[in-house]
Parts: C-alpha cells; sequence; structure tokens
C-alpha cells in the first residue's frame, strides 16, 4: 500500500519512526523506494549534490518539476514530497497556489514542502491545505535563507529556541502533515516532538524526533563535504572512482575490450 500523509501521523501515534531520503533522478528513486523508504523527498538540496551550486538559491520551478517527474517514475509506494524553491512561493499565497499547484499537476507528487514558520508562510500553508495540497513544514535552519543565517544551528538561545517551538505550533495548526526540523538542539526537538500532533523529521536535530532525513548524496558518500550531521554508510565517490580509474588503465594498457 502506497505511503500517505495520514499514515504518517498514524505511525507517530504508534511510536513507528519514519524514514526519509532525498532523489533527484529516476536510478535513485527506485533504489529508496525498493529499499522501503517512508518518504522520498525531491529536495532543493539537489540544487548542491547534483546541479553544483554553492546554494540551493539558484534552483528553479522548471528544474524540480524536471526532476521531480524522473523520481515520481521511479516510486511506487513511498510519499514522494517536492520542494518548493526559492522564491516560488514567499511573495504571496497565490504565488504559493500556482507553484505548487504545477508540482502536483506537472511532475505528479503527492505533497511540497517549504521553509519558515512566521505568520505569513502559516497563512500560506493553511490555504494550500484549503486547496487540497498536502505541506510538510521546515524550520530551524532553513538553507534558503543561508545570507541571513548561515549554516549555524539554530534555536541556541531561548528567544530563538522559543521562536522555533511557535513556528512548529503555527504549522501544525495550519494543517501541515509533518515538519522537517534542521539542526537544532536535541532537546528542543524533544520538546517540539512532544508538543505537537504531526510527526517531526530530523536531520541534525537528535534522537527523540518522529523521523529522521538525510540527503543521499551524503548517505552514500558521494558528496565532497560532509554535513557534521550526516554520517556516510557508504563510500561511493571511493568506489566509483575506482571503478573509472580501471576502466581508464584498463583502455591504456589495450585490456579493455
Ligand atoms: O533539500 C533538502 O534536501 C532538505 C532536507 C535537508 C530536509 O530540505
Amino acid at each position: 500500500m502506497p505511503v500517505t500523509t495520514q499514515q504518517l501521523i498514524r505511525w507517530k501515534q504508534e511510536g513507528r519512526a519514519i524514514v526519509a531520503l532525498t532523489a533527484w533522478d529516476w536510478a535513485i528513486a527506485q533504489i529508496l523506494d525498493e529499499a522501503g523508504i517512508d518518504v522520498v523527498l525531491v529536495g532543493d538540496s539537489m540544487a548542491m549534490v547534483a546541479l553544483g551550486h554553492a546554494t540551493t538559491l539558484p534552483l528553479t520551478l522548471e528544474e524540480v518539476i524536471h526532476h521531480a517527474s524522473a523520481v515520481r517514475r521511479g516510486v511506487k509506494q513511498a510519499l514522494v514530497v517536492a520542494d518548493l524553491p526559492f522564491l516560488t512561493y514567499q511573495e504571496s499565497t497565490a504565488q504559493a497556489m500556482r507553484s505548487a499547484g504545477r508540482l502536483l499537476k506537472e511532475a505528479g507528487v503527492q505533497a511540497v514542502k517549504l521553509e519558515g514558520g512566521y505568520p505569513a508562510i502559516a497563512q500560506t500553508v493553511a490555504n494550500l491545505v484549503l486547496a487540497g495540497i498536502p505541506v510538510m513544514g521546515h524550520v530551524g535552519l532553513t538553507p534558503q535563507s543561508v545570507h541571513r543565517l548561515g549554516y549555524r544551528q539554530q534555536g541556541k538561545t531561548s528567544e530563538d529556541a522559543d521562536r522555533i517551538l511557535h513556528e512548529a505550533i503555527a504549522l501544525a495548526e495550519a494543517g501541515a502533515f509533518a515538519i522537517v526540523l534542521e539542526h537544532i538542539p536535541a532537546d528542543l526537538a524533544a520538546k517540539i516532538t512532544e508538543k505537537i500532533p504531526i510527526p517531526t523529521i530530523g536531520i541534525g536535530a537528535g534522537s527523540h524526533c518522529d523521523g529522521q532525513v538525510l540527503v543521499t548524496a551524503d548517505l552514500l558518500g558521494l558528496s565532497p563535504k560532509q554535513p557534521p550531521f550526516a554520517p556516510a554508510y557508504a563510500d561511493l565517490r571511493g568506489i566509483a572512482t575506482q571503478a573509472v580509474q580501471s576502466f581508464a588503465n584498463d583502455v591504456r594498457k589495450r585490456e579493455f575490450p
């Protein structure tokens, strides 16, 4: 049975941990889905790990639609969620509705994710949900605000922690079905997880979240630089480099084919 947003909420109630990973193409999406991952996120981190940009900001809606369509074709079971890229939703609810609508209609994803929880964003989430578009929130370190926040851990002071907690509560009240908590202290993530009825999906937010997400390029050891909170479970960069070098040596020695 394909995973639904309602099922994620039931899993929180039952204490079953939710597993999420990012994908940017058909092959990666198939691997994740066949491995039984619950949520496949077409994250805007693809701007950095797949397209070579220095930040997530340059990614366009057209690019997300293109990649999300490929991911969608590779997934049979998991819930597919796509990121709304920078400045495709912050301007107004109408802009967010058009962008999210295109992701559902053209790429076939089942939900969208957007960053931030300040009042205008929570209002946008409420309007998207009313229009039938499931929304995942994202608070704490929000990479689309890198030029304001950097990549530092957020929520370290009590005021900042309070702000993030209230943003999460506002998103849950607006009807979001889950919230990503990125790079915040574990005790703050635990407090948010306890206070809101929807699942929290942590990345660099400790072990008390309802689920965990990683960028798949980091998990597989494909990224040139690993974030401090994302251990590599494999060294695919090393394995691929070795395979390419072996092929090149064989060709140069006239041993292939
Ligand atoms: O873009 C992304 O990959 C994300 C995850 C880090 C949650 O938003």
